[in-house]
């Protein structure tokens, strides 16, 4: 079949690889029909010699396709049904999947590098399993994850459901915002165009959107945000606290991660070394919280960071919360959602639907931000 591979960094090929087969009675393998490329995979288009990747690893954790074969122990879905994929490998049945923290499924958890549940196409750090941007995709404890779909949802909407759908309405869930509160959402890509959104439907008052990018903040605000503000052109934190009387927001979503750009000061010290991290998101996001307010970081991180103001933190009395998402917790919410009449116009966060053949230049154009690519789509 052929698939996405990672070669090095910023270097993809789509390649011929030997076909995926079953090889546990929990397994199932789909023909893959619609696979998305995020945010988290440029950490890695970036970043993966030091993430664990290695070269002609499969790429890919946002799949739908239809069944081609299930293990003896797959009950719930059977050969010819439509399913997504959630990004996390779970069995459903262990003592913290029991409690809905699917990321940290104990069955799949990676204990020799003390990381979570497994993810596809994401690392050895998460147990090296191929990705889902390819023709064909094993899906391991396939008795839990995938989610079967009748027809009813638009296709564009139901591959969301691998990933940006239900982490977005976990980082909006965690932001705690007050009945009619302020939320900021720094970082407009599909995760933070969808936190603006579910933070509109579910009744924030006030919702200030942060992107460098024009066009992403242009879309926010045709979604639902009541301001937006460019971290490049303003002090970021000056400019929400002077939007919500001085206090600062209720609540913040970091939906930028580790690869946050940052000033010219901080690009120019970056790149020097004379500043150890990329942490200027989640400085921002602190610096934008009212006293009492909770930081909900949906933005990935990895490693070690010195310099956390735990101080300031305490100071302020504030709540953080992040993580993994814990997608199958969320998924039939989502579902019912989608299904009465789709409130998020979530179909629509989907700018582009190209051939796989095309996934290397789709990547730099996603990371590069061209105009009007904010969710891509590959095609097998
Ligand atoms: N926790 C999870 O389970 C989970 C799941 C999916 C994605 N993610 C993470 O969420 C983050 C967003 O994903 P995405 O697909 O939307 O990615 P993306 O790269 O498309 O979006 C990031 C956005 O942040 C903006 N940005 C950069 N620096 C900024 C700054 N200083 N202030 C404000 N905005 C800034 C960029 O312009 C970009 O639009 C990534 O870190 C991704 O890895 C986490
Ligand atoms: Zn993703
Ligand atoms: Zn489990």
């Amino acid at each position: 079949m052929r698939a996405v591979v990672w070669e090095g960094p910023r270097r993809l090929a789509v390649q011929d690889v030997p076909d995926p087969r079953i090889e546990e009675p929990t397994d199932a393998v789909i023909r893959v029909t619609a696979t998305a490329i995020c945010g988290s995979d440029l950490h890695l288009y970036d970043h993966g010699a030091v993430m664990m990747m290695k070269p002609g690893d499969i790429l890919g954790h946002e799949a739908m396709g239809v069944v081609e074969e299930v293990g003896a122990e797959v009950g719930h879905i059977k050969p010819g049904d439509t399913v997504v994929v959630p990004f996390n490998i779970s069995c459903g049945d262990c003592y913290l999947c029991r409690r809905g923290m699917y990321s940290q499924c104990e069955t799949t958890q990676n204990w020799a590098g003390r990381k979570g549940g497994s993810l596809f196409g994401y690392t050895h750090m998460y147990g090296g399993v191929p990705g889902g941007q390819a023709q064909y995709l094993r899906v391991p404890q396939a008795h839990f994850g995938p989610i079967r779909l009748d027809g009813g949802l638009a296709e564009m909407a139901a591959v969301l459901l691998s990933d940006v759908l239900p982490t977005s309405w976990q980082a909006v869930e965690y932001a705690d915002v007050p009945d009619g509160g302020s939320l900021a959402v720094l970082g407009l890509g599909p995760i933070g165009q969808t936190c603006v959104r579910i933070a509109r439907h579910r009744g924030a008052g006030q919702i200030i959107a942060l992107d460098p990018e024009p066009d992403r903040r242009a879309s926010a605000l045709a979604h639902g945000a009541t301001d937006v503000v460019d971290p490049d052109a303003v002090d970021t934190v000056a400019a929400v606290q002077e939007l919500t009387s001085g206090r600062g927001a209720d609540s913040v979503i970091d939906a930028v991660g580790m690869d946050s750009s940052g000033s010219v000061v901080d690009r120019v010290l970056q790149t020097a070394k004379l500043t150890p991290d990329r942490l200027h998101a989640l400085r921002d996001a602190m610096g934008c919280l009212r006293r009492g307010g909770t930081l909900s970081v949906i933005g990935v991180y990895g490693g070690w960071y010195p310099l956390w103001p735990l101080g300031d933190l305490f100071d302020r009395q504030i709540t953080v919360r992040w993580g993994q998402a814990n997608v199958r917790r969320w998924t039939d919410t989502l579902v019912s959602l989608l299904e009465q009449g789709d409130p998020l116009d979530a179909a629509e966060l989907v700018t582009h639907q190209v051939p796989l053949e095309q996934a290397p230049d789709w990547y730099r154009r996603f990371r590069d931000k061209e105009p009007g690519v904010r969710k891509v789509v590959l095609r097998p």
